[in-house]
């Protein structure tokens, strides 16, 4: 079946449209952020102004007319709530309009099926990693399928750290990826290092860090916050392999578009004979072809909501998110 999704829980208006897990469209548009930040209500705007745009792009791209597409999906949560309003009303409007079914999605779900469904795994370990989320999961084959959460940060997520690390150090948005480039000619100082059995911190590591700002290279603090961030979550991520036994482990999430990280990723999976995989930066950044992924998926096994029970949740867990039997 052919589906459409559409993202809008950031500075991203995302649409997407699947069918039978092959993505036809991924088209987005993405609000630009400066010094102040994301506020909510201008990014809400930027959305309201794109949205039906971003919807006509995706479907010249696909190829198919409306008439054709069979189901839409959503991002609920977890998100801005003025964003995900959004993308929840285009959905809406879209489902009531051409008669089709609709699904809320959750957003986590979204970049992890994506990214197991391109790497082609099949029952990973997943390192989830953005600006607001750092966690580690595996899907619970329970009568109720849902994602369960091996561990996570204790305070905030490294994208949320990598980007205010890159402010305290007057660095140029886009922060993580400034950060990523100027780490390439830096040398390691100590640097805290955090790590209770699958969990993580990271507040500790930023605090010292900019400490250092005075006496030390901008390189060599990238590059050392870099790879005791990174190696934080490498060690958290083997300890949750090696306690489920798995055989197979993904990165996804904003943070998963890192070269460094999967590059480290790698090498603790290959001494495991683990298979590690990823999707292509463009279904790491946030997107609607995961959405429609997922939504396609849940549709198909006949999840859907009633247009008026149609809802958005700004802190949606991904335990609480129902999936599909596979
Ligand atoms: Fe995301």
């Amino acid at each position: 079946m052919a589906v459409m999704g559409i993202e809008s829980s950031a500075h991203t208006f995302g649409v997407g449209i699947s069918e039978n897990g092959k993505i036809l469209a991924n088209e987005k548009i993405m609000y630009k952020i400066g010094r102040t930040g994301m506020i909510p209500k201008e990014v809400g705007q930027f959305h309201l102004g794109n949205a039906a745009k971003v919807i006509s792009m995706a479907i010249d791209k696909s190829g198919l007319p409306f008439s054709e597409i069979e189901g839409i999906g959503y991002t609920r949560g977890p998100g801005m709530g003025y964003c995900l309003h959004i993308g929840m009303l285009s959905a809406k409007t879209m489902a009531k309009r051409l008669g089709i079914p609709i699904v809320p999605v959750n957003h986590a779900v979204g970049h992890i099926e994506i990214a197991k469904h391109r790497a082609r795994l099949k029952d990973p370990v997943a390192l989830y990693v953005s600006g607001g989320n750092s966690q580690i999961l595996k899907r619970e084959k329970s009568k109720n399928p849902h994602y369960r959460i091996l561990g996570e940060t204790f305070d905030i997520g490294i994208g949320n750290m990598l980007d205010s690390l890159a402010r305290g150090l007057g660095l140029d948005p886009a922060w993580g990826s400034t950060v990523e480039q100027l780490a390439e000619n830096g040398s390691y100082i100590n640097m805290p290092y955090t790590v209770k059995g699958m969990d993580f911190s990271f507040t500790g590591l930023l605090t010292h860090a900019l400490k250092l700002k005075a006496k030390e290279s901008k390189e060599d603090i990238c590059f050392s916050v870099q790879e005791t961030a990174f190696a934080m979550l490498a060690e958290a991520a083997e300890r949750a392999m090696l306690l489920t036994d798995s055989k197979e482990l993904c990165v996804c999430g904003g943070v998963a578009q890192s070269k460094r990280l999967k590059k480290m990723l790698s090498m603790m999976s290959s001494e495991h004979n683990v298979k590690f995989g990823y999707a292509e930066d463009e279904f790491n950044a946030d997107n609607g072809a995961m959405i429609a992924f997922v939504a396609e998926k849940l549709l198909a096994s006949g999840i859907s909501e009633r247009l008026r029970s149609c809802d958005i949740e700004q802190r949606y867990r991904i335990e609480d998110a129902r999936l599909w039997r596979e």
